[in-house]
């Protein structure tokens, strides 16, 4: 034993080269407000209870502070870096939109794919409920708030089904028995995950550029991730038949998901492939047919209802894009009865709160649907006026992809009527969010999107400012008051990958 103890204020003390360390409390008055420092040996404490089955120094102490963080921790077996599981461990803290730029009413925010017409809900302009005449109806029973949600949301599902209940796929009808409802479609993409991969064992296949929290709940899940890139020649299609060839070639593929309309191409995946790969001779798995943005594609395009037709196939949507409410986190899956039975079954119980499935309910009424297609059509006549303006700003290239979306995915070049250009991107991505508050998503590192930015229709006013200001901002690059040609290449290269990888 070297060094000793004594009576100090509170404080921290250095132990040997690594560790600062003070008694607590808890080991008695006598030694309350004792602090030590010592090379720790058990031999100090060998006639103490507390201490003496220990044969590890690290026992000895009830609490301890690392020197490097200052954080305090509890001295005890416990070690995170051996208890969680590696894969957890190795995550990286991924990015989310307003990670970066908040919703403050600072910025215009073209980010994320919301609405930005607002809720599909029947609201007063100042946001307030619409009463009276053209009564909203929505009363969330706040009394209520003390008791647990419905597990099921039986109305919640009926409502979803009639709203997909087209019959332009199948003659047959869904039915609540269909449905899964999470707390968002990311919930959804999770438990598909749970319920179909064996973790460290099988595999689900992305096809990139998509949506990047196929790959994360992955991650998460410890299930690896097979990529086959949709065609960058042909518009972003699927390849289906190079994605036979895999399937066929690895058996431990469990699902495969695919993104119609997709994010960040807005290119819709034609039935005819679906169905290429529904039809698998020997696949045994499921295809995941995330449809988020298929409210803004043509009526009659989503194929809900075909899961009744395919008992391989499950379609995911969510509230947060068209009906303008991303934030009460409401997704939904339909599939086939077994499959939506495995997903209820394995559901916390209450996942769903209760303001959230009754504003999604009334998202569903008539008159609010009436609200929602209204904003939709807005959002359209926006995203048509971007598509005709934009190709007239100098520097600005090609739309890649479809048109399906609320969002377009246009090309920046090296120079008026040049070639894109991932470094004119990103200055134009940085230069927008930070000295004009316009935020978009700059998207040049996925696969044959080289140049691009995702930028998401605005409101009226918000195009507006959006087209005035990428004008001037690239007019500033190519006037040399950027750096277009990447004074430091590494730095360039670290920023195009920090900015490419915000998830969601
Ligand atoms: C393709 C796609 N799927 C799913 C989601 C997640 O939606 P939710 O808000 O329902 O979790 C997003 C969100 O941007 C998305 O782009």
């Amino acid at each position: 034993m070297t060094g000793g103890y004594g009576i100090a204020a509170r404080g921290r003390y250095r132990v040997g080269k690594v560790m600062k360390l003070e008694w607590s409390r808890e080991l008695g008055a006598s030694r309350g407000g004792l602090f030590g420092y010592c090379h720790m040996s058990k031999r100090h404490f060998r006639d103490d209870p507390y201490w003496v089955t220990s044969t590890n120094t690290k026992y000895l102490f009830r609490q301890i502070h690392d020197s490097s963080s200052n954080q305090p921790f509890r001295m005890m077996p416990f070690d995170i870096s051996k208890c969680a599981r590696p894969n957890i461990l190795a995550l990286e803290p991924y990015r989310c939109a307003r990670d970066d730029y908040k919703d403050d009413g600072t910025n215009i925010l073209l980010d994320a794919n919301e609405n930005a017409y607002g809720p599909g809900l029947a609201l007063s302009s100042d946001g307030k409920l619409v009463n009276g005449a053209n009564k909203s109806d929505i009363s969330i029973d706040l009394l209520g708030l003390n008791r647990y949600p419905d597990p099921h949301q039986h109305e919640l599902k009926q409502l979803l089904c009639d709203f997909r209940n087209t019959h332009a796929h199948t003659n047959k009808d869904l039915s609540p028995e269909h449905l899964f409802v999470g707390v968002g479609s990311d919930e959804a993409i999770d438990a598909l995950l749970r319920a179909f991969c064996t973790p460290g064992k099988d595999k689900v296949l992305t096809c990139p550029p998509t949506y990047g929290m196929y790959a994360v709940s992955a991650q998460v899940n410890d299930v690896e991730v097979v990529k086959a890139t949709l065609d960058v020649n042909n518009n972003f299609s699927i390849q289906a038949d190079k994605i036979n060839v895999r399937l066929s070639a690895d058996p431990q593929i469990k699902l495969i998901y695919l993104c119609s309309p997709g994010n960040p191409t807005a290119s819709l995946v034609q039935k005819e492939d679906v169905q290429k790969i529904l039809e698998h001779p020997s696949w045994n798995g499921i295809v995941v047919l995330d449809e988020a943005y298929i409210d803004f594609a043509p009526d009659g395009t989503s194929l809900a209802e075909w899961v009744l037709e395919w008992p391989n196939l499950v379609v995911m949507q969510t509230m947060s894009k068209a009906f303008g409410l991303a934030g009460i986190r409401l997704g939904a899956v339909f599939a086939s009865e077994e499959v939506a039975r495995v997903l209820n079954n394995m559901k916390a119980p209450y996942n769903i709160p209760n303001p959230t499935s009754q504003l999604a309910v009334q998202a569903l009424q008539p008159h609010n649907l009436q609200v929602m297609r209204e904003n939709r059509a807005k959002i359209i006549e926006q995203r048509d006026r971007m598509l005709k303006a934009m190709p007239k700003v100098p520097g600005i290239g090609c739309f890649l992809g479809g048109r399906a979306s609320n969002f377009l995915l246009v090309e920046m070049l090296d120079k008026p009527n040049g070639r894109p250009s991932n470094e004119v991107a990103l200055q134009v991505y940085e230069r927008l969010a930070e000295t004009r508050g316009v935020v978009v998503r700059f998207r040049g590192k996925e696969p044959g999107c080289l140049g691009c930015l995702r930028v998401t229709v605005g409101t009226k006013d918000e195009v507006t400012r959006f087209l005035q200001e990428i004008k001037s901002v690239l007019a500033d690059v190519y006037a040399g008051k950027g750096k277009v040609n990447g004074v430091n290449g590494k730095i360039e290269d670290r920023k195009e990958v920090e900015a490419n990888g915000i998830i969601a």
